[in-house]
């Protein structure tokens, strides 16, 4: 049949679907090209947005008191929550002490990897041995004398080597002993808080012994007593934990005899927005 015989309107639904598709094919390749190339800038202004966010800024501002810790220090411990100083709760502004009043300094202000804290008010201090010679603050010292008593009744012997400190007492265990092992600034700090920086200012952290291994006290070793093994079983349901564990991000070498109470308000603030 001739075109010229079908009607006009006919002749155009007969006109091949595939000619259409061919025509509008250059307008789709750009459609998806213009779609693609937003795509891609788009991905570029993300990236750029993501740089400059305060999650970049906001690393850890703890840094080891020493670039390489000893090897002996690397034995895996139990690490305990208030080790991960979080880049997104730190927090640069100055913060109130809410027992003391006092304000606290901001944790940018670290010395050799410490971190400052306030002194307890030693009127508030309690006895937690027998010649009254180690203080802490009462709910510490409290739950510490009801982690010895269950201790012994497993047969474990938990003994208080230090507690609270004064800056000066702590004045003396950094710069005298420093002298005494000729030591650098930065090897004391792996072992000893200057003086404002140490955790036993605040009355809620103490060292702890085994009275049926004296010769460990203060020693790596004491990770292989009874009194260490109980503790790492049993501390937490006092609210004891762990402050420098191998590895810590303070790069304080292991110390697995120093333990702080963080069981009430005024402790966990003491301790984890001195980390924020
Ligand atoms: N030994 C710990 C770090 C202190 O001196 O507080
Ligand atoms: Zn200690």
């Amino acid at each position: 049949m001739d075109e010229i015989d079908i009607p006009e309107a006919i002749r155009e639904e007969s006109r091949p679907k595939q000619a259409n598709f061919v025509l509008s094919l250059p307008l789709i390749l750009g459609v998806i090209t213009c779609l693609g190339l937003v795509g891609l800038l788009s991905m570029f202004l993300i990236s750029l947005g993501n740089k400059s966010t305060p999650t970049a800024v906001n690393q850890p501002v703890t840094k080891p008191a020493s670039p390489t810790l000893k090897g002996k220090n690397n034995q895996q411990q139990p690490t305990p929550a208030a080790q991960n100083i979080s880049p997104k709760n730190k927090q640069t502004s100055l913060q109130n002490s809410s027992k003391t009043g006092t304000t606290a300094k901001s944790s940018q202000e670290t010395l050799l990897g410490h971190l400052p804290y306030d002194v307890a008010p030693e009127s508030e201090l309690v006895p937690i041995t027998v010649d009254d010679r180690l203080k802490l603050r009462p709910a510490a010292a409290k739950k510490f004398q009801q982690m010895q008593a269950a201790a012994k009744a497993d047969g474990v012997n938990l003994a208080a080597i230090s507690a609270f400190r004064s800056t000066k007492d702590q004045e003396k265990l950094f710069f005298k002993v420093k002298e005494q092992k000729a030591q650098n600034a930065t090897t004391r700090a792996e072992v000893s808080a200057p003086p404002g920086y140490s955790e036993h200012h605040t009355g809620y952290a103490l060292d702890i012994g085994d009275a049926n291994a004296p010769a460990t006290n203060v020693e790596e070793t004491f990770a292989n007593t009874a009194a260490f093994r109980w503790l790492k079983q049993n501390a937490l349901k006092y609210s004891f934990e762990l402050s420098f564990p191998p590895n810590n991000p303070q790069g304080v070498n292991y110390e697995p005899w120093h333990w702080r109470f963080v069981g009430d308000r005024d402790s966990l603030e003491t301790f984890y927005k001195a980390r924020n």
